[in-house]
Formats: structure tokens, sequence, C-alpha cells
């Protein structure tokens, strides 16, 4: 039996009650991997990957327009995903010198990458320019002087964008919301700073100045962000090419597109982004003249989130008297706050499952704990689960593809979970388990 959102596009579950996904049982990755276990459902996450393609090169395409997806690998990254990337046609966004590396290293070309970051080190910028980054996006008028002085020193050109803060405020939580003005990325649009920046990158000589981006923040649902933010990053290329008559060829609008954690959970598609956002540029160019921009966007969450669920292995169940005389089922399992950051970090929701068997128990509620030694380690505040849950049974959590391993942490000394990704009954490993071996050759002794 197929299984609904939030889980990803293969997960069934089986005559036997079991859920597998990708055509792999999770009983036996588990086994074979321990748990707990990240999955990546690989036909999920392309077929994400290839909507936003295909719906946002048809929707500009109407209008002769061209599009580049770059996936912003902050939500996941290993160099098999990178590989994933390139032959799927899409470029990859990079937030540090890791990243850059991890993405170059699955084969992205360099021309295909864009180097984000709001303090990138000389070293970040230089091995940028080394290798040949398609575009660097410059956040402040220290990095402009300072790349401008490094590509000099190289005899290079650097490719850049400029990253405006536009004003817009959007997303879930405050730490998500990226381009309201006070925050550390960006430069203002409003209080002139983005033009100034602007003006600075054409007149060093070491710059080539490529256009302008934005991002407003993550987990956006509305339509009317997106809209406003298009509107007011083309007025800004078209003010500053009437004023200085220098062209801005590139406009990316980054990413932030919402995606369902919960079966009531709301998303953003990628349809409905893509024909959006391609009216509203429609609008904004008829509105301010001028040219077409190239556009780009970076979707990191709505490509990798919901292809990616967690396994662990139940370990104590609980019932604890609520003060309103109900009771509520505590569930551990064998990770927590560190192999999910984002409950406890942004209050973020998630369902679970029983995924070893089909439990006909009655549903009861209950609180998915992890084994970390603090209250606040929690990774499903609230959810269904039936009565008979025990030890050793397997508990999944889908949609936890994006900003899960990436965020996980070695607290208490726990072992960092492996990811693998599934396709067609084959598993195939993107990052082992941490080992003793690792715990130890950090430790210096
Ligand atoms: N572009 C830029 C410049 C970004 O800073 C981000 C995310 C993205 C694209 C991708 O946004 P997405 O499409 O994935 O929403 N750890 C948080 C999310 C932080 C997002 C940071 N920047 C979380 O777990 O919700």
């Amino acid at each position: 039996m197929l299984m609904e959102s939030p889980w990803s596009q293969t997960a069934i579950r089986g005559e036997d009650g079991a859920v597998s996904v990708g055509g792999c049982d999770l009983r036996e990755l588990a086994g074979e991997f321990g748990t707990p276990l990240y999955v990546l459902d690989e036909q999920d996450m392309r077929a994400r990957a290839a909507a936003f393609r295909d719906h946002f090169t048809a929707a500009f395409g109407r209008h002769h327009a061209k599009v580049d997806i770059y996936y912003a690998s902050k939500a996941f990254l290993s160099s098999r995903v990178s590989r994933w990337m390139y032959d799927d046609d899409l470029c990859i966004d990079v937030a540090s010198g890791g990243e850059l590396e991890l993405a170059l290293r699955g084969g992205m070309p360099a021309a295909r990458i864009g180097l984000h970051g709001n303090n990138k080190s000389d070293a970040e910028l230089r091995r940028a320019l080394e290798v040949g980054v398609g575009r660097i996006i410059v956040d402040s008028f220290t990095e402009i002087e300072v790349l401008d002085a490094i590509a000099r020193e190289m005899g290079v050109l650097a490719p850049v964008l400029v990253r405006v803060t536009t004003g817009v405020h959007a997303g879930g939580h405050e730490y998500i919301a990226t381009s309201h003005e006070d925050q550390k990325f960006g430069l203002s649009l409003t209080g002139g700073a983005a033009f100034e920046a602007l003006l600075a990158c054409n007149d060093a000589p070491g710059l080539k100045l490529l256009g302008i981006h934005t991002h407003i923040g993550s987990q956006i649902l509305s339509l009317d962000a997106f809209r406003e933010s298009a509107q007011r990053m083309l007025r800004l290329r078209a003010v500053f090419t009437t004023e200085t008559g220098v062209d801005l060829p590139e406009v990316d609008l980054g990413g932030g597109y919402a995606i369902r954690y919960t079966p009531h959970g709301e998303e953003l598609t990628a349809r409905d982004a893509a024909f959006g956002i391609a009216d509203a540029v429609a609008d904004a160019v008829a509105a301010n003249g001028g040219s077409w921009p190239h556009l780009s966007i970076e979707p990191g969450r709505a490509i990798a989130g919901p292809a990616g669920l967690t396994v662990y292995r139940v370990g104590v169940v609980k019932h604890v008297a609520l003060e309103d005389g109900g009771t509520r089922q505590y569930v551990a399992v064998d990770g927590g706050m560190s192999d999910n950051m984002r409950t406890i970090t942004y209050g973020a929701e998630y369902t679970a499952a029983i995924a070893s068997r089909l439990s006909e128990a009655e549903p009861t509620l209950s609180r998915v704990v992890g084994k970390h030694c603090e209250s606040g380690d929690i990774v499903v505040r609230d959810v269904q689960l039936p009565v008979d849950v025990e030890r050793g049974d397997l508990l999944a959590v889908p949609s936890t593809g994006a900003y899960g391993r990436v965020m996980a942490s070695n607290y208490n000394a726990v072992m960092r979970p492996a990811v693998v990704s599934v396709r067609d009954g084959e598993a195939t490993l993107h990052i082992r388990r941490d080992t003793l071996e690792d715990l130890f050759s950090w430790d210096v002794w």
C-alpha cells in the first residue's frame, strides 16, 4: 500500500505490514547499516529536482527567458548527490569551502557552482577563483574589497552577484527568515547599500558584475512573498541600469519553497512557484521596461526534504500522567536532537509511524524523544502512535532529508547516523556511520 505525503514517493507498506522505500525493506536496511539511519529516496529527490527544472523552464520559456536551478546543497550534500544534480542538469549553490569541495568531488563543473556566505575567508575566495566557480555572491563591502584584491593578484576576473536584502519578511521561523532588515545577510535595498555595492563591484577592476541575488527565507508558503521580492529586485535592476547604463543580466531569487512535514501540513509546489514567479517577473519587466533577466533560483529543502526519512529503533516506552487527567506515551528512540536539530531549534513539526510491522492497536497521544540528557530532546512533539509500540520496533520519521544529517552533532558522544540512498531495491551508502575510531581520532590523547 502506497504511503501518502509526507512519506516519499516510493514508500509503501507491504503485505506483512513493514515499510519499504525504493524497493528496500527498512528492517533490512536497519540490519545492514544500523540505526538511526537516514534513508534517501533517490527517485523522489531527483523527481523533485526535475520538477523545478521543468516547470521553471516551461514558465520562463513562455517568455523566451532562461532559468537555472541551483540546488541549495546546505539542505543535504554528498558527492553522489552532487553527481545526481549534474546528471539532472541542475547547478549547485554552496555556502562554504567544504560544500564547494564536496560538490566538485561529485563532478559538478565549477562553472555551475555559486558560492555563498556572509563571512567567506580569504582561503575560500581564493579557492573559488582557482577552480573557476561560475559566481560568487558578495555579501558586504569588505568582501567586495577583499575579493577584488585577491582576483587582481591572481590575474582573474571574479564573477559576482550582489546579495540584496529586499525587506520582504517571509518564512517559517525567525531564524530562517533572511531578508528583513535587522539581520546579518546582504546589503539593504531600501537603505541604498545594495545600489552602492553594485557601483563598487562595477568599478572594481578584479570583478565582473553579473547581477543581483536575494533569498527571502525558508519554508515559505506564500507566493505573494516571492512575487513581491521579484518585483523589488527587478525594479532595482531597472533603476541601476537606467542610472548607470550598466546591464545586470542575472537575477537570482533564492530558495525557500515550503514542504509538507505532517499529513495536515501545506507545501508550495514547484509548478505553482514557477508560474507565479514567471508572472511576477513578466509584470515587473512590463512595468519597468528593459530586457528579461536570466533568472535563477535555489531550492534546497523542497528537493531533499520530502525524499528523506529517519529510521530509529525504539528503546523505552513510558506512560506519563498529564495534569488534565490524560496520559502521554513517551517513545524513546536511539537518536534524537543529535540527528534532528530542527524540533528543538525551530519547534518543527514531524510525524512518525512504526515501520517494522502493522499495529492494529488503539492510537494514543505520543511524543517521540531521543536518548540525550535534556528534556527538550524531542523528535516529534505530538503524534498518534499505537499503544502497543514496544522496545525493538522500528520507528520512521518522514521528511527529514533536508537539514537533518547536515546539522547533526556528536552531542553526548553519540555516533552520527549513516545516509543511504535507495532505488529499485538497491541501497547505496553516501555517508557512513561514525565509529568509535572516529571519536578517538578527534580526541587527542
Ligand atoms: N539560498 C540561500 C542563499 C539560502 O541561505 C538558503 C537557505 C537556500 C537558498 C535554501 O533554502 P530552502 O529552499 O532550503 O528553504 N536550517 C534551517 C534552514 C536554514 C536555511 C538557510 N538558508 C531549517 O532546518 O529549517
